[in-house]
């Protein structure tokens, strides 16, 4: 038998977009790692940007990882949410289907992609940004980690600390990890709009869609942006 080979690392002080690099990088070792600095050209979710300030956020993309298409950002979001409460005092949840939130605020973002059989994981983390170095947002500001009292996190530290946790997550037994995954799901229980849909956020089915609970029973969600209303 012969065993994976081992995971490698390309590292550039200024890229347009980690994820756009690795998507490329056809014959990486799955668990391979694109980072960066500074990005110039950070992509978010829907086409949206990622503002990538120098040397202010861990970005990053991991090549090919050992995991289910489907539940990959739930469960790097998982991942992500695990390594920071191990590093800080901060409670972390996940804002289904990609957001890293804390007490509110949004402190990181992953964006799943796919191109000619190469599957990526792009993760996004503000840790010491200032409010100037921050994009506004209307719903779910933006922070970081600096700015929500956890100041000395290192980058590297960081980033060693979601590759153990995405390893350790990944092996995890479906169920089992959905269950963890639901219970640190951002607005369990409280009444959200996803597209037309309006329903009690229950959490996630076997396959990470979102259950909300309507007049009409009990319906999953396959993809789009959960809203909020103001209490
Ligand atoms: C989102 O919240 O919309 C997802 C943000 C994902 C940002 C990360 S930063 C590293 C990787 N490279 C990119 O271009 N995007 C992802």
């Amino acid at each position: 038998m012969s065993a994976e080979p081992n995971p490698q690392r390309q590292h550039f002080e200024e890229i347009d977009s980690t994820n756009r690099v690795a998507l490329e990088w056809t014959d990486a070792p799955p668990f391979s790692v694109v980072s960066a600095d500074l990005q110039t050209s950070g992509r978010g979710r829907l086409g949206r940007s990622w503002s990538s300030p120098a040397g202010k956020g861990l970005y990053f993309s991991v090549v090919n990882p050992p995991v289910d298409e489907g539940l990959a950002s739930l469960l790097s979001g998982l991942a992500v949410a695990n390594a920071v409460e191990q590093l800080t005092p901060l409670s972390i949840s996940c804002k289904w289907p990609n957001d890293i939130i804390c007490r509110g605020f949004k402190i990181g973002g992953i964006l799943c992609e796919s191109k000619n059989g190469v599957f990526v994981v792009g993760i996004g983390i503000n840790i010491a940004h200032d409010p100037e170095d921050l994009p506004v947002r209307a719903v779910f500001p933006a922070s970081s980690l600096k700015i929500l009292g956890a100041d000395s996190v290192e980058t590297e530290t960081l980033l060693a600390a979601i590759q153990q946790n995405m390893r350790d997550v990944f092996a995890l037994p479906r169920e089992v990890v959905l269950a963890r995954y639901s219970s640190k799901m951002f607005g369990v229980g409280e009444v959200v709009k996803v597209g037309k849909l309006i329903g009690v956020l229950q959490g996630v089915d076997e396959s990470g869609q979102l259950l909300l609970r309507t007049t009409d029973g009990l319906k999953p969600v396959l993809a789009g942006d959960v809203e909020f209303f103001a209490s």
